[in-house]
């Protein structure tokens, strides 16, 4: 039983160039790059570069990158139809896994090193559409196409909400977009490697790694973080219910834990941060923005020697909330950002360290018997 590792825990499945985490002191790093550094100074295009490049772009090339990503917003009619014909009370990631396995069988091509990298760069651009129209969709509104700007995240808060944002919000959302793009290989990552060890195609990839992020323990907790928050519904509540959700009836505070971080997270001082910007517009958001905080002081208080800190889905719905996105989209705004890190993963494997991935399960059940045909069984 000595050789099994459940949940995969400790064991290194490739090597990266792509992320560094140091979960003991609460360190985030994109190829040598601090997360703080990149979300102050950078763009999430200037990440994308980085992250499937190997370095940060020239002003040139950022410039060719960004041309790339406003040529591909387009996807065909019949994947926007699909994403219409769907009930309107349809989850949000179930849709976008729908959409992305329609695109699968219009854009699922061969791997190739010479065309790999503009291939993630499409899928990107193309997942803003998906997640936009998803929004739309369910809103019961047009669908659209992100239009061409000077930022990706300007584009795809444009057609969320067909409206011009506000360099704050444009701000707060591309820093969201660079927080989320990638982590190393939590199981989304990992689901989307497996799928790619048997050289499936990359948008087949997106698939598997969005059936793997919904899940409440991964790239659903934002949405589970968030509904806390609601259910509290005013600060003053917030002791009465920690007390009895989690002191009592021991459910798991959402929004906190990691399995690699036994620390603060990182990205969660940098949501953090631009949840208290962003929540003073609204008297609702500054509202949940506070039982956050009183909820983080108890989980402290609470976890802390066990080394069960906030994680980055802790103040990220505030943040989504405040910039006006439904609960229901928390998770595929996670999900648009980390289509970057998947596409970079997979490649990294197709192209450098590929084999497939195939385990073993430690057989335990009887050794041998023989088949009683069924009329002598009784
Ligand atoms: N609330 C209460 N107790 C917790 C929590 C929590 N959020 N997280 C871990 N624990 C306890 C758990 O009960 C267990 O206690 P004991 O040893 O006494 O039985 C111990 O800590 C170890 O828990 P585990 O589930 O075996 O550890 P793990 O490494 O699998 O945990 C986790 C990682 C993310 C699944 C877990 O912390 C969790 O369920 N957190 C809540 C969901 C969440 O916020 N997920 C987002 C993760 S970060 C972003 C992402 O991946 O999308």
């Amino acid at each position: 039983m000595s050789q099994i590792s459940r949940g995969l825990e400790n064991v290194f499945i490739k090597t990266t160039a792509l992320t560094y985490i140091d979960g003991d002191n609460g360190i985030l790093r994109y190829g040598g790059f601090d997360i703080d550094d990149l979300v102050e100074h950078t763009s999430f295009e200037e990440v994308i570069h980085l992250m499937l490049y190997g370095d940060l772009p020239t002003k040139v090339q950022l410039q060719r990158l960004k041309t790339s990503l406003n040529e591909a917003y387009e996807i065909p009619q019949q994947v926007i139809d699909t994403i219409y014909s769907l009930p309107r009370e349809s989850d949000a990631i179930g849709m976008m896994e729908t959409a992305f396995s329609a695109l699968s069988s219009i854009y699922g091509e061969m791997w190739n090193k010479n065309t790999n990298k503009e291939t993630a760069i499409k899928l990107i651009a193309k997942a803003s559409t998906v997640t936009a129209n998803v929004l739309r969709a369910k809103e019961g509104k047009k669908p659209v196409i992100p239009e061409s700007s000077d930022s990706f995240a300007r584009s795809f808060l444009s057609a969320s909400f067909a409206r011009t944002p506000t360099n704050d919000e444009v701000k707060a959302m591309d820093a969201a977009l660079i927080l989320y793009a990638d982590h190393e290989v939590p199981a989304s990552t990992t689901a989307a490697l497996v799928t790619s060890s048997t050289l499936s195609d990359m948008y087949s990839c997106v698939v598997a790694a969005l059936a793997a992020l919904k899940g409440p323990l991964h790239g659903g907790a934002a949405e589970e973080a968030f509904k806390q928050f609601l259910e509290i519904g005013e600060p003053e509540r917030t002791e009465e219910w920690f007390k009895k959700k989690i002191l009592e009836e021991k459910s798991r505070l959402m929004g906190f834990g990691h399995r690699v971080y036994k620390t603060y997270d990182p990205r969660a001082k940098i949501f953090k941060r631009y949840a208290q910007k962003l929540s003073e517009r609204s008297n609702e958001a500054r509202k949940y923005f506070e039982i956050a905080l009183k909820v983080e002081e108890l989980g402290i208080e609470k976890f802390a020697e066990k080394h069960i800190y906030p994680n980055t889905d802790f103040f990220s719905g505030v943040v989504f909330y405040s910039l006006g996105f439904p609960v229901y989209m928390f998770t595929s705004l996670f999900a648009l950002s980390r289509t970057l890190g998947w596409t970079a993963h997979v490649i990294e494997y197709v192209e450098d360290q590929h084999r497939l991935i195939r385990p073993r399960a430690l057989y335990i059940g009887p050794l041998k018997r023989e088949v009683i045909p069924i009329e002598l069984r009784g």
